[in-house]
């Protein structure tokens, strides 16, 4: 598993934090930024990682910005993409067991830190079951495909 982390200003802490627990975990992070505090726009960052995981250089993204919205709206615009918000674990899990969401956003300035946590290893250790979720997932491709020039 290769992830594609990234955050606006508002995000940065808490983008930090996943970032080292998941490579403390062993898994190989690839941080798209901010790295500074210094304030910037979200789509720019949902951008790049979104472009990570929509290339398959990496499996799965993270987006973090002050509520997680913003930058999941921007991330939900490249094709490919389904970005789920989540502020708790069972959303989390299934978002990727019936959305196949390969990308998580989170608020930095929503949910605590261990919190956030909990979300991100409900997400990575949840699997899309299939079936008639596939169906509807597909759905969704769809209504991309009909709007792609
Ligand atoms: C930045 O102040 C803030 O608007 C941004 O982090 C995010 O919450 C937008 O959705």
């Amino acid at each position: 598993m290769k992830i594609a982390i990234g955050s606006d200003h508002g995000g940065l802490e808490l983008k930090e934090h996943v970032k080292k627990y998941l490579l403390d975990k062993g898994v190989d992070v690839v941080d798209c930024g901010t790295n500074s505090s210094e304030s910037v726009d979200y789509p720019d960052f949902a951008y790049k990682v979104a472009e990570a995981v929509k290339d398959g250089k990496c499996s799965n993204g993270i987006v973090v910005c002050g509520t997680g919205i913003g930058i999941s709206i921007a991330a939900n615009k490249v094709a490919g993409i389904r970005c789920a918000l989540c502020g708790d674990c069972y959303s989390a899990k299934m978002a990727k067991e019936h959305n196949n969401a390969n990308m998580l956003a989170l608020g930095g300035r929503v949910v605590g830190k261990d919190l956030a946590l909990e979300i991100v290893n409900s997400w990575i250790n949840a699997e899309f079951q299939g079936g008639r979720h596939e169906r509807r997932v597909n759905k969704i491709t769809d209504i991309e495909k009909k709007y792609m020039v």
